[in-house]
This record gives structure tokens, sequence and C-alpha cells, in this order.
């Protein structure tokens, strides 16, 4: 055969990273011949608590009736997120994790000769939704690890169709002011999409509400995860707020059936599962000053944290650290990928889980 399917996939194709997840408990069992019992994943800002209790209890009974289809419309789910949040059913999207409704903005909204605006060490899958549709990334730098605001609203040209800001950021674990992000908001043309990502805003003690500027018509659209603090990452459901325009634009490109029968269940009944969410809270905390106490003891660097998850800086030694943390069975995030060859990401754990990792850590380190 003369040609080759890599010969007939279109360019872009070629050139698209693959997104590079953190490693599954199963993989490291397997390679390193130990335990899954045994091994601690705080590689990927999942709940350290398991499943929102409620939402578990929806998710098994909907499986009652797997052999349907589930809506496809999602309903009942936002129905229920428009109570929560004071808008209309119709300005709400449901995805297959937030990560497909990302995607479906710069689907919908994003080309070649376009531009997609987003900060240096954001999340990764902003570059790779902008690259998957022949758009350009812009990625800013973010001296100090945080977003620029100044340097972002300069970036931003006629081609600028999107600019993607996690607040807090992943993997950075900074945060922007409210104030200075609904300013941010203010400043931008017309032409421009702000997409909010609030991935980790549950976490946070006080949060900007874009809500009064979607009312106002500036082209702000918000994104949510069930995947982090409801602790439902595995059933795969995200959403995005803003205009009924847009939301209705983004209904166009969306997979009928895309949000799963368990996911639309289970996130109904997380939404009022108010004890799991504070009690979230308040380990994700503890275990924040945990982490913080340990590093501190070890003459380590980090990067103080808004998220589920924190920056430590291990100079020189980091792939190392990570590849030897591994083999001991805890799995962290090297963040070589994000042009921090020198750092690792932690999710919070347990305060368990917390002593197991910095235990490890001290002992890899040889402290
Ligand atoms: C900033 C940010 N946005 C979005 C996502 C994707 O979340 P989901 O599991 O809902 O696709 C993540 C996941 O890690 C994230 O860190």
């Amino acid at each position: 055969m003369a040609l080759s399917y890599t010969d007939l996939a279109r360019k872009s194709v070629l050139s698209q990273p693959v997104y590079e997840a953190g490693k599954p408990i199963e993989d490291v069992a397997r390679e390193f011949g130990l335990d899954p019992a045994n091994i601690i994943k705080l590689a990927s800002n999942e709940s350290p608590l398991g499943m929102s209790p409620l939402g578990l209890a929806a998710a098994k009974k909907s499986l009652d009736h797997g052999h349907l289809y589930p809506d496809a419309g999602t309903f009942a789910l936002r129905q229920k997120l428009s109570q929560y949040w004071g808008l209309k059913p119709s300005q709400f999207v449901i995805g297959n994790g937030t990560n497909e409704v990302l995607v479906l903005l710069a689907q919908a909204f994003a080309g070649p000769g376009d531009e997609i605006v987003f900060g240096a060490q954001g999340f990764v899958v902003y570059k790779l939704a902008a690259l998957m549709f022949g758009a350009t990334p812009v990625p800013v730098p973010m001296p100090g690890y945080a977003h620029d605001l100044k340097a972002m609203r300069a970036a931003v040209t006629d081609k600028t169709r999107i600019i993607f800001l996690a607040c807090p950021n992943n993997p950075t674990g900074t945060n922007d002011k409210p104030a200075e992000l609904l300013e941010f908001a203010r400043s931008l043309p017309e032409h421009v999409i702000l997409c909010i990502d609030e991935a980790y805003t549950e976490y946070l003690d006080e949060a900007a509400d874009f809500r009064p500027l979607i009312a106002e018509g500036r082209k702000v659209v918000v994104t949510r995860t069930f995947s982090k603090i409801y602790g439902l990452a595995g059933l795969r459901i995200g959403y995005l707020f803003g205009s009924e325009e847009v939301v209705g634009l983004l209904n166009r490109v969306r997979q009928p059936f895309n949000v799963n029968l368990p996911a639309q269940a289970a996130a109904i009944a997380a939404l009022d599962d108010t004890k799991f969410i504070e009690e979230s809270r308040r380990v994700n905390s503890e275990g924040l000053r945990q982490l913080y106490a340990g590093f501190e003891k070890l003459g380590l660097r980090y990067i103080p944290s808004y998220g589920n998850f924190v920056v430590v800086h291990t100079p020189g030694v980091a792939a190392k650290t990570f590849a030897e943390l591994q083999k001991r069975g805890v799995i962290v995030r090297p963040l070589a990928p994000y042009a921090m060859p020198d750092s690792l990401r932690v999710t919070v754990g347990t305060a368990e889980q917390n002593e197991r990792f910095l235990r490890e850590l001290a002992s890899v380190l040889g402290k």
C-alpha cells in the first residue's frame, strides 16, 4: 500500500499533541508489581473522599433504567441548575466532563486564522482545543505562576475568538482577584468570548459572579465540573452557562446522548449534597496546611494554592522524584509538560494519604 492513514489524515491531526493523563492506579500496579490497594493516586485532583454519597446512591438507582438512552436534552439537570444559579434552563449546556464543553466552544467559534488566548501555565486542554480546529494557540507568560491580566488583554487581537482562564488555575493553584477578573471581562472587545473555567471554584471562599455581565450581554461563559469537589470524575459530567444564544450554538455541535444516565442522575443529587461539600472543603484546607508544613520541614518551596492540589519545587530532581514515588506506590504529576521541569503537582489527599506522601517524599529526597 503506497498510501498510509497518516497520508490521508488532516494535517492538523499530525501535529496534535496527545493529552497525558495522570497515571491510573492499575498501570502503576502492573508496571511495578504493586498491590493496587496500597497505591495512592494524587495525580488528577480527584476527590480523596470518594463520590458524593447522594450522587452515588442516585447513580446506582439510575441503572435500573440502563437499557434506555439518557435524556439527550438533560432536562432535569438543567432544571436543577436553573434553580441553583437563578438562570434559565436554556442557559446551560451539559458536557461529558467540562473537557467536552471547552472543546465544543473551540469547535463552534475558532478555526484556521483565529486565535485562542490562555495562560502559558494554564490547563493543557485549552491549547489542544485550539489546535484541534486549526486555530492558533496564544499562550501568555505567567510571571510568578499567576495570570498576567494586563498581558492577556494586550495579547488580544482582531483574530482572538476565545480566552480561556481558570480560577483557581490548574496546575499552578494561583487565583485571580474577583474584582480584577470582572474588570478584565469588561475590558474585552465584543468579538472575544471569555471562558471562565471554574473547575476548582468550590474550594474558594470568595469568587467573582459573572451572571450580571452575562445579563448585560457581555460575551462571558462559565464552566463548572462535577469531577472535583463532587467526586464524580469517573462519570464524566460538567457544564457551561452563558447567554441562551451561545448555549443554542453549542448545542448544535454537541452530540446527542453525550452525558450518560448515571452521570445525569448523580449530578442532580450531588448538587444537594451540602454536607459532603462542606466536609470536602474542610478536609482540603486542613490537607493543604498539612502539606505546606511538611514541605517547610523538608526545606522545599511550594506555590500556596487555592485549589485541591499544590505545586512543590524539587529543583533538578523532579523527574527522578516522580519516578521514585511511583515505585513506592504514590502517583503525583510531573510538570515538565507545563514548562515547570523542576516541579511536581500533588493532589490534596486524606490526612493519612498526605502523611504517606510526605514520608515517601522525604525518603526519596534522602531527608
Ligand atoms: C482547570 C480544569 N478545567 C477543566 C478540567 C476538566 O474537568 P472534567 O473532568 O470536567 O472534564 C480540569 C481537570 O483536571 C481542570 O483542571
